[in-house]
């Protein structure tokens, strides 16, 4: 501060000096005007547009301009007073645009302190700080997260949704900030794809997964299959397990293949084709 005050005594000697030498020189001057000096001030002065304050405060306009939003005001739109701090007064706070001066108590009358959440006004939707005002507040606006969260109880149930999305307001985690993944080389779109991340148990896959993420968990199963002769080990684990833990009956996918009698003698088709991971076939069996 004392920096500041240093300046504009320094500006304000400056000036008196100034106010000397134009008035001696006014009283050397010729009677008559010299003719310039009609164009140097027949031009009407038109308010600084923003590209023009910009010219000196360069970041705020590139902020406004790349996150601003519907923030994309006339700069003096909300400053009605600049270039007015004085670091005497201590008058900043009061020369500052007021949020509420426009949008009034915009989420009611509990939240008040702004700039908490809306750290930056010249970015104010995409710069929210994650404070701990924003943690209490996510359900007012997210119930239906909340929502599935509660409904689909699982571990993540007891995260705070502040745990997960710090940052700021809106930021997306990576699941391998916490977790490690069953296979190498999965992505967060992998993941998503399995587990919904706010119903994490409700596993659902797509049939076009791999048998090798399966594996990474039930590596015996996996084994066996891949290094089966038969014509199941080319049939994708996710095409006869649907969904996790499902298990297929056969005739899903073979109907009767046999007659009546051998079939009532006989419920269980394991009892002559053994393992379905791993069928007995013609050329196996030798
Ligand atoms: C929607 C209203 C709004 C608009 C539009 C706006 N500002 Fe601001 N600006 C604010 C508020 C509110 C603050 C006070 C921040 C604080 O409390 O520190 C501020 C602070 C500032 C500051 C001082 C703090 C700092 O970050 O350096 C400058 C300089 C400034 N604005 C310049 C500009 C310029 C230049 C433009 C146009 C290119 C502009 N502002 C447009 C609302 C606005
Ligand atoms: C010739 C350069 C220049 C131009 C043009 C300029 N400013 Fe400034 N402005 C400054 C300087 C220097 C400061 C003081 C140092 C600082 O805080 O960055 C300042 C400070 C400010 C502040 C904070 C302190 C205060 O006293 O208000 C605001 C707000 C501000 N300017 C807004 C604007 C707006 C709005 C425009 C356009 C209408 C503008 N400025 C045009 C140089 C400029
Ligand atoms: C001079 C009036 C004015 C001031 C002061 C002002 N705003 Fe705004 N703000 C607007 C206008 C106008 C809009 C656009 C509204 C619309 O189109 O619905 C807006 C929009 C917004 C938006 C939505 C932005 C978007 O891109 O959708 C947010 C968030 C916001 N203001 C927050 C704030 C906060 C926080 C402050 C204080 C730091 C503030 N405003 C100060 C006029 C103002
Ligand atoms: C606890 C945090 C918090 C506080 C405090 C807060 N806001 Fe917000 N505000 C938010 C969040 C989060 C959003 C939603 C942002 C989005 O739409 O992406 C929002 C959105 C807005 C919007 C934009 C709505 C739109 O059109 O999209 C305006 C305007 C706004 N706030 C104004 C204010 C004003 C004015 C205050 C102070 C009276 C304030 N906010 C205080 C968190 C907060
Ligand atoms: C004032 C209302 C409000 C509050 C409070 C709020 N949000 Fe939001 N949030 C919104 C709105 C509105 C959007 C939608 C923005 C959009 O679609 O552009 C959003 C978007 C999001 C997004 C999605 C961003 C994306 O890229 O899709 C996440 C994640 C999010 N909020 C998490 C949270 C969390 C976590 C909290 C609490 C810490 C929270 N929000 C508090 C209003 C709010
Ligand atoms: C375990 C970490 C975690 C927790 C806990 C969590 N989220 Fe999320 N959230 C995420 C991830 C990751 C995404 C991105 C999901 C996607 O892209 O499908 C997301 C997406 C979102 C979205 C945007 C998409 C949508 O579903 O609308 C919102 C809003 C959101 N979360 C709000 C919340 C709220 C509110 C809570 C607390 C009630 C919460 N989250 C708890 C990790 C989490
Ligand atoms: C901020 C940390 C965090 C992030 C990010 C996160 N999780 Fe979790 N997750 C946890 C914690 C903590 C547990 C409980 C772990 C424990 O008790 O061993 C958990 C448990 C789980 C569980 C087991 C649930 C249960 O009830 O058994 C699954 C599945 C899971 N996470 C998937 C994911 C996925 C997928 C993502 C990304 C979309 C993700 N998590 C992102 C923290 C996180
Ligand atoms: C093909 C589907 C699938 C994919 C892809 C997948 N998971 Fe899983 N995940 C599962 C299954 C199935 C379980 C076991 C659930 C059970 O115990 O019933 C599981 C369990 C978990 C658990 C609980 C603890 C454990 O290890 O048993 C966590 C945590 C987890 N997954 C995180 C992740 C993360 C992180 C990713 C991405 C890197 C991911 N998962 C990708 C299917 C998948
Ligand atoms: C993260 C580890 C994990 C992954 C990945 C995983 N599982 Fe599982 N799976 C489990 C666990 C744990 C169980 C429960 C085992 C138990 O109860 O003994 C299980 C159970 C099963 C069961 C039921 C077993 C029974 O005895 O009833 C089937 C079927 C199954 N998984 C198939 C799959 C398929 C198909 C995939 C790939 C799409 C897969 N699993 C991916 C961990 C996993
Ligand atoms: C052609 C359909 C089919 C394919 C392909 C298949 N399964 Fe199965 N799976 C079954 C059936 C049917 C059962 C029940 C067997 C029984 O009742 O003994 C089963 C049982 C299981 C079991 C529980 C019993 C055990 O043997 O541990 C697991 C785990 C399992 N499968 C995982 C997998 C995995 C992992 C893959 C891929 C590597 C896979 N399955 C491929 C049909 C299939
Ligand atoms: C998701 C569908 C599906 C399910 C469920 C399924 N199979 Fe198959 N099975 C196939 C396909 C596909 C083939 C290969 C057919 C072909 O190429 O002609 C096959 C082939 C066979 C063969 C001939 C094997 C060979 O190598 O020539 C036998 C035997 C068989 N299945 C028995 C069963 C039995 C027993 C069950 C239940 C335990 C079962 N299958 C469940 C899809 C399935
Ligand atoms: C009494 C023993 C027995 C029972 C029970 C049995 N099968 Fe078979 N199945 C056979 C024999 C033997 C073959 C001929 C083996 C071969 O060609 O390798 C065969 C062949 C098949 C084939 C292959 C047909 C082809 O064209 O290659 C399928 C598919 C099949 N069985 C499915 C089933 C299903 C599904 C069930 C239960 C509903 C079942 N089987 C019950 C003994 C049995």
């Amino acid at each position: 501060m004392s920096h500041r005050r240093k300046a504009v005594l320094l500006t304000g000697c400056l000036l008196t000096l100034l106010a000397f030498v134009a008035a001696f020189a006014y009283a050397q001057q010729p009677a008559a005007a010299p003719k310039q000096a009609s164009s140097l001030y027949s031009a009407e002065i038109i308010p600084l547009t923003p590209a023009e304050c910009g010219r000196c405060h360069s970041s705020i306009y590139y902020q406004l301009r790349n996150e601003g939003g519907k923030h994309q005001l006339e700069c003096t739109k909300c400053h009605a007073k600049f270039h007015a701090y004085n670091p005497i007064k201590q008058n900043w706070k009061e020369i500052m645009p007021k949020c509420q001066s426009c949008h009034g108590l915009f989420h009611g009358d509990k939240v008040t302190a702004c700039g908490e959440c809306h750290s930056e006004p010249h970015a104010p939707k995409k710069q929210i700080a994650a404070s701990g005002e924003l943690a209490k507040m996510c359900n007012d606006c997210h119930g239906k997260v909340g929502q599935e969260l509660q409904q689909n109880l699982s571990k993540h149930t007891k995260v705070q949704c502040a745990s997960c999305h710090h940052d700021r307001h809106g930021y997306i985690p990576s699941c391998m900030e916490c977790h490690k993944p069953h296979t190498p080389n999965q992505t967060v779109k992998d993941c998503l794809a399995c587990h919904p991340v706010h119903s994490p148990l409700k596993i659902a896959y797509p049939k076009t997964t791999g048998n090798d993420v399966c594996g990474g968990c039930h590596s015996a199963v996996y084994d066996k299959l891949t290094k089966s002769a038969s014509k199941h080990s080319q049939v994708s684990c996710a095409a006869c397990h649907t969904k996790h833990r499902y298990i297929p009956t056969c005739a899903e996918c073979h109907g009767k293949p046999h007659g009546e009698v051998v079939l009532k003698k006989f419920p269980d088709c394991l009892a002559c084709h053994v393992d379905v991971h791993d069928l007995p076939t013609k050329t196996s069996r030798k």
